[in-house]
């Protein structure tokens, strides 16, 4: 039995460049969906799937994201003396979902440098990744696709990552694996290619941003070298781990939302208010009236 995942690594460094200028001084993460920001929503995957450490790889300009998970008093003092008690409950929950760590990356240096600043916190234990502006989410009966992950790292003791099928004009905008073949839904990687053009990709199975790694993967990404762009590529030391480790591949539960796009930020936010208890029922009538309009 391997051990249990007890921590997990948000990158939430970006600029958020394709939500300017928005994002300029509001960072992309803490974008609602409905009332609940996108982050709040990852970290609650995490926490359904037993863990209890979250360290959150940010950068200048988003101390917003420590703040979020803090206390504030002002407004809990207000809900307190309003006689808004569910509300508070609620602000009192969120500040004790999980021991939330804050990591800056100092410089832009790619999504595998930012999970190796985490790595002074994760030491030599396996840990999970989410990446901050992807979105899954899952029905409440099912584990959500973190969980999924767990599950089959305890298992199996492989690193195990997340892919879906996506058309072939896709795979231009993600990691994608090639493999040797599939056993009970599981994919053996052999290597990530990152954003690799239709014609160069080894399949169709791409990376939608959830990680399970043994702690392994730094010594791997700290020797990867930078591309050309000077950033270190996760997927580089997800190819040195598949190679010497080993790496699995698996389907996920739950819908997914690229909430970093405007096009996915939008559907995540029309499908979570048609389901949000205050406002579905009058999201869904206005829709129906909208599209007969609209036709
Ligand atoms: C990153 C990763 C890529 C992954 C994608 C998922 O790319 O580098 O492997 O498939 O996230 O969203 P980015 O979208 O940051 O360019």
């Amino acid at each position: 039995m391997s051990q249990k995942i007890k921590k997990a690594v948000i990158p939430a460094a970006g600029l958020g460049t394709r939500f300017l200028p928005a994002t300029k001084t509001v960072p992309k993460e803490l974008f609602p969906l409905v009332d609940r920001p996108i982050l709040l929503l990852i970290v609650e995957e995490a926490v359904r799937a037993g863990i209890e450490d979250i360290v959150i790889v940010a950068g200048r300009g988003k101390t917003a994201i420590e703040d979020f998970f803090d206390t504030s008093y002002e407004v809990e003092d207000k809900l307190y003396k309003d006689g808004k008690e569910s509300l508070l409950a609620e602000l009192l929950r969120i500040k004790s979902l999980a021991n939330v760590i804050s990591i800056r990356q100092k410089e832009a240096g790619g999504l595998g440098h930012a999970v190796l600043a985490a790595r002074p916190v994760v030491g030599n234990q396996p840990f999970a990744v989410l990446l901050g502006d992807e979105l899954l989410v899952s029905q409440k009966d099912e584990p959500t696709a973190t969980a999924h992950l767990a599950r089959c790292f305890e298992s199996s003791g492989v690193s195990t990552v997340a892919v879906m099928e996506v058309p072939t004009d896709d795979v231009n905008k993600y990691g994608i694996i090639a493999h040797q073949g599939e056993k009970d839904g599981v994919f053996q990687v052999s290597s990530v290619v990152e954003k690799p053009r239709p014609e160069q990709a080894p399949s169709r199975l791409a990376l939608p941003g959830r990680y399970v790694f043994d702690s392994a993967i730094f010594e791997h990404l700290a020797s990867v070298r930078p591309g050309v762009i000077g950033e270190i590529q996760l997927t580089d030391g997800m190819t040195s781990l598949a190679q010497k480790e080993g790496l699995n591949a698996t389907r996920v539960p739950g819908r997914r939302f690229d909430a970093g796009d405007k096009f996915g930020y939008l559907q995540a936010s029309i499908e979570l208010g048609l389901e949000h208890p205050e406002v579905g029922d009058k999201l869904r009538r206005y829709l129906k009236d909208l599209a007969s309009r609209i036709g």
